[in-house]
């Protein structure tokens, strides 16, 4: 069995810390924390065959894309069960016309949207409430844009956990909103941003108990690395040359990232892809700040459509400054109108996801058209969510009163001919 224990990122610090700290963030400077490994040795090779021979089993830990690596997550004591809905096993489709429309390069699309939830998050909370059981969290909490709220919530009435979300009033989706309800998840709404609600969520969690389950919780962290893990087994364990996701809070980039050096570090991948993030132009301060190389500035008033994104003070920026360096990352930003465009180019080969997670291929465009993609580039997007998240998005882009391939006709063969006829003409 490898040792776990958790990591202070600050090289300054390094502090090291028991698995069942309680706080997710170092105690001695109050930077992020690593779950941090020594893995056993096993041939590279033993493990592809460990994991794949898992496929074949009914084991509920197995049918997980999550704790089917679990050689990788080795942090929950053995008298925890994980909490699992099933939850990983995403498909990688190919997406010709959308690589076409990018700029010429190979394009596939791994989509986190068929998750239990409907986004990647669940990936993360299947680890991060599994271990909240571990240290006998009574109240789990986070501060969300709606997915992650939707996914505390599902794992939590599985864990048997009450569970409590911050979100921004009139900032998340109607849809988002309902899975969390039905969930039994309570709702707090904050006249405010993200930001504000995350700030306010930080502020009362260790006085009311709540075991915070955002991002920063390294747990979260370990379940979201798998997505690479099972990514490079569906392509023979060959890298693709970029690997790009949507930037909001950066938790997402920073799990590729971990999982990435983890997997170079037991010689299973030979040449890290180059990862690429991508933020809304109006919610982008690590794009802006990137360049720098200094501590970020926060932006006051995010402001795009893809809600999911809207954040102006992204909680994990430290650890996804690592990872870009590492994999001589890149970092870009994209306006509404142009991942509007990308949205319909996805859909173009009938895969559908929300705004957020379309900000990827708009993003390929870009860095294509600035020479920083080469042509025939081999890039997969990580598509974040599902494409029913936002359904108010598609119809006011999509389905006014002029969109013509939409009539209402009354129930009689003649009105269908009609309709038939106007709507295939051409
Ligand atoms: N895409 C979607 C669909 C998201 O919901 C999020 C984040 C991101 C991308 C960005 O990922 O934060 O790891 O950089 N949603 C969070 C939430 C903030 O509360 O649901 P990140």
């Amino acid at each position: 069995m490898s040792r776990a224990y958790l990591s202070c990122i600050d090289p300054a610090c390094g502090q090291s810390h028991p698995l069942a700290l309680k706080m997710p963030k170092c105690g001695a400077c109050g930077s992020l924390l690593d779950v941090a490994y020594e893995f056993d040795r096993v041939a590279p090779a033993d493990l592809r065959r460990l994991w794949r021979d898992r496929l074949s089993t009914s084991h509920a830990a197995d049918r997980s894309g999550v704790w089917r690596f679990r050689e990788l997550l080795s942090f929950l004591p053995s008298t925890i069960s994980p909490v699992t809905l099933g939850e990983g096993a995403t498909p990688l489709v190919e997406a010709p016309r959308a690589g076409r429309w990018a700029g010429e390069v190979r394009l596939s699309a791994k989509h986190l949207g068929a998750n239990p939830t409907g986004s990647f998050k669940d990936l993360g909370m299947t680890a991060c409430i599994s271990a909240a059981l571990s240290v006998r969290a009574q109240v789990v909490a986070c501060a969300s844009t709606g997915n992650t709220s939707s996914s505390m919530a599902a794992y939590a009435a599985r864990a048997g956990l009450p569970a409590v979300m911050f979100v921004p009033h009139q900032g998340i989706s109607a849809a988002k909103l309902v899975q969390a309800a039905e969930f039994g998840a309570r709702v707090i709404e904050v006249r405010g941003t993200f930001d504000d609600a995350f700030c306010l969520l930080e502020a009362v969690a260790a006085e009311r108990s709540l075991h915070v389950v955002n991002s920063i919780n390294p747990f979260r962290i370990e379940g979201q690395k798998t997505a690479v893990v099972e990514l490079l087994e569906q392509r023979g364990w060959r890298a693709p040359d970029f690997l790009v996701l949507p930037g909001g809070n950066l938790g997402n980039v920073s799990a590729m990232g971990k999982g990435l050096r983890e997997l170079a570090a037991l010689g299973l991948l030979d040449r890290p892809p180059r990862l690429a993030v991508i933020q809304a132009a109006g919610a982008a301060p690590f794009y802006r700040g990137w360049d720098s190389g200094r501590a970020i500035e926060p932006v006051a008033h995010p402001e795009t459509e893809a809600s999911a994104i809207r954040i102006g003070r992204p909680a994990n920026w430290p650890k996804a400054r690592r990872e870009l360096e590492w994999t001589r990352g890149l970092v870009e930003s994209v306006t509404d109108g142009e991942i509007a465009e990308a949205k319909a180019a996805l859909a173009a080969d009938g895969i559908g996801c929300e705004p957020a997670s379309a900000a990827t291929v708009a993003g390929v465009r870009k860095l294509r058209q600035r020479g920083r993609i080469p042509p025939a580039s081999e890039v997969v997007i990580i598509l974040t969510g599902h494409q029913l998240k936002d359904p108010d998005y598609i119809l006011r882009h999509q389905a006014g009163p002029e969109d013509k391939s939409h009539v209402i006709i009354d129930a009689d063969p003649d009105a269908a001919r009609r309709a038939l006829d106007t709507l295939l003409a051409g």
